[in-house]
């Protein structure tokens, strides 16, 4: 998923669009380019494959006198990860050039025709196809040809369009890819989410589907594809929301998770009743009286924010009377599941704008169901989409691996299952004892955070290994499979996290000294289940890594290290055994020198399907 900036204003442009790749990055780092407008040498595009660093070397001593731009930085989808492939792309007279965020699923049979029609493509995009497309109904007027070009393509896109003769504007498109406007004072900035712009303006505009805006200077014009006016409403973003920087540490991914005990208290923050041992959530009110007769909630989700939703099964078993069901957003769309309005889809999601979600949502919505959310990102396309729903409020995510919104996302799906519950069979005194328990994670966290020395030790002895098991029961099942993805996801070790009970089934056959367990064993209700299943493998000579607490002796005893941390209510145990394992997969990636902030083939937001 790719990351988009432009700018048209009275600075240097290159200045402005590179500090923007910078700051989208984590969306796509395959490649880099940007255009500009000079005013001697018209129409120029430099271009990079690598990261955002390999381009700005390659231009460093070229010096623009250009106002107006547009840069790009890559996820590929079509085309592998070359120079030529990079954004932005060309016509044939080299007086258009394009980027793009998304997927055109048209274009080869564009393609086609307009090879037919004489034209001469250069890289193997989809993107390419549009700079020819626009060329084929360009006439002296960009917008009508830009126009004409959108109607004829299928899929989604975050566009900008530039023309060597059109010295003063530029083009935006959106379908499906997030693309936001940034209002300055005589300047005026796009982009794919705020980020990139939230050093120069806080003024934001967030484009609808099929918004076609006409960007200068000192103004801009938003359009639908028939020509006819929108008006966009402009949002203040506050401090939180603003703030990307990495106040010290040494990589996003770490800062984020020693976030955890202030994005937590965001969490529930001005949403605790204790009195009442209850919670509340204004985003949710609207839709109060419905959600009350709900007879069914599905929680859609992908990847991180998915393995939250498994553990939202369990909180809502316990604390409320409603069937759930959790489903892989990727998977949802195609199954026949009995959706209805007595039936509530919640999707889960950091980004808000990740393509399988989105498309999930849209097909609930279309069956009648009570669409609701969980997101992070302020305005974004679920955000918007949704019925009603709640933000995590954890400030900007940089790091590709979701660290702080996984416990984010815990904490929320706890407080909208005691919400739920307290009108159902969930009594005060469990309401109010787990309001109790909830206020004191922050400082649980902070003392779990403490520990980081060690584990950085422990995780230097096990950085050696390539293959991991992780285990875990009942409500840190999900926490199993949490925190095999984090270790995947950076240090591109081999690990899977499975159901304790499951690997008698199978997986233990990978067991031997060189495939060591990760056994999340805390102190509860299903220990001594976890303490046949270690037996069983230790009895194959397997080592045991196990995060618990001091009063299991036995877990301790029997592991070859372990991760104390501090004993909560089973059911909010995994907010805190999940942060040593973030830790020690951070640790892990930093001794095999991963790029810890940006690991290979991922990106951040997952905008196509
Ligand atoms: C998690 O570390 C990954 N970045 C990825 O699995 C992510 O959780 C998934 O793409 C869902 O993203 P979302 O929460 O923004 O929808």
């Amino acid at each position: 998923m790719c990351g988009i900036v432009c700018y048209c204003g009275n600075r240097k442009a290159v200045p402005v669009l590179m500090e923007g790749l910078r700051r989208l990055e984590y969306r796509g780092y395959d490649s880099a380019g940007f255009a500009v407008i000079d005013n001697t040498q018209g129409l120029v595009v430099e271009k990079k494959k690598g990261k955002v660093n390999a381009l700005e070397q390659s231009s460093i001593n070229k010096h623009y006198d250009a106002s107006m731009g547009i840069a790009h930085t890559r996820w590929s989808t079509h085309g592998e990860p070359t120079t030529i492939n990079a954004h932005p792309h060309k016509d044939c007279t080299g007086k258009i050039c394009v980027i793009h965020n998304g997927i055109i699923e048209n274009y080869s049979i564009l393609k086609e025709e307009l090879v037919k029609a004489g034209h001469h493509f250069i890289s193997d995009t989809d993107t390419e196809v549009i700079a020819h497309l626009i060329e084929q109904y360009y006439k002296d007027d960009l917008e009508l040809a830009v126009l004409m070009a959108v109607e004829r393509l299928n899929g989604t896109f975050g566009l900008a369009v530039m023309h060597e003769d059109v010295k003063d504007s530029l083009i935006i498109v959106r379908r499906g890819s997030p693309v936001i406007l940034g209002v300055g004072d005589g300047e005026m900035f796009a982009a794919s989410d705020t980020n990139a712009l939230s050093n120069y303006t806080n003024r934001m505009i967030y484009l609808q589907d099929d918004d076609i805006a006409i960007v200068k200077k000192d103004s801009y014009l938003i359009k639908n594809l028939r020509s006819e006016i929108q008006e966009r409403e402009i949002h203040e973003l506050n401090e939180i929301e603003a703030d990307v920087d990495k106040a010290g540490f040494e990589h996003f991914m770490l800062k984020e998770i020693f976030e955890q005990p202030e994005s937590i208290k965001n969490a529930f923050r001005g949403r605790l009743i204790q009195s009442e041992g209850v919670s509340k959530l204004g985003g949710l009110e609207p839709v109060m009286e419905r959600l009350k007769k709900i007879r069914k909630i599905i929680l859609i989700s992908c990847g991180t924010s998915y393995y939250a939703g498994l553990f939202g099964r369990y909180i809502f078993e316990h604390l409320t009377d409603i069937n759930i069901d959790v489903e892989l957003a990727s998977e949802f769309r195609y199954r026949k599941l009995k959706i209805d309005e007595d039936t509530a889809v919640l999707a889960i999601s950091q980004s808000g704008e990740t393509a399988d979600t989105l498309a999930a949502l849209k097909e609930a919505k279309r069956k009648g169901a009570l669409i609701l959310g969980i997101v992070n990102v302020v305005g974004s396309t679920i955000a918007r989409i949704t019925d009603a729903g709640v933000y995590n409020f954890a400030g900007p995510e940089i790091g590709v691996a979701s660290t702080k919104i996984y416990t984010s996302q815990l904490v929320i799906l706890t407080l909208i299952g005691v919400l739920i519950g307290r009108y159902q069979g969930l009594s005060y005194i469990e309401g109010a004892s787990l309001v109790a328990a909830l206020k004191k994670v922050p400082k649980q966290v902070e003392e779990i955070l403490k520990t980081a020395p060690l584990i950085e030790k422990i995780a230097k002895k096990y950085s050696k290994f390539n293959d991991f098991l992780y285990i875990g029961r009942l409500y840190n099942y999900p926490t199993a499979l949490e925190a095999a993805l984090k270790l995947k996801e950076i240090s591109y070790i081999h690990a899977e996290g499975y159901a304790a009970g499951e690997m008698k089934h199978g997986p233990i056959s990978l067991i031997d000294k060189d495939f060591p367990t990760i056994a999340i064993a805390p102190d509860d209700l299903v220990l001594e289940k976890m303490l046949s299943n270690m037996q069983e493998i230790k009895a194959r000579g397997g080592m045991i890594l196990s995060v618990t607490n001091e009063s299991a002796k036995d877990v301790i005893d029997m592991s070859d290290d372990n991760f104390i941390v501090p004993k909560t209510i089973d059911i909010l145990q995994p907010i805190l055994n999940i942060i040593p394992l973030q830790l020690f997969a951070y640790y892990v990636a930093k001794e095999r020198g991963c790029d810890i902030d940006k690991p290979r083939n991922l990106a951040k937001s997952v905008t196509v399907e």
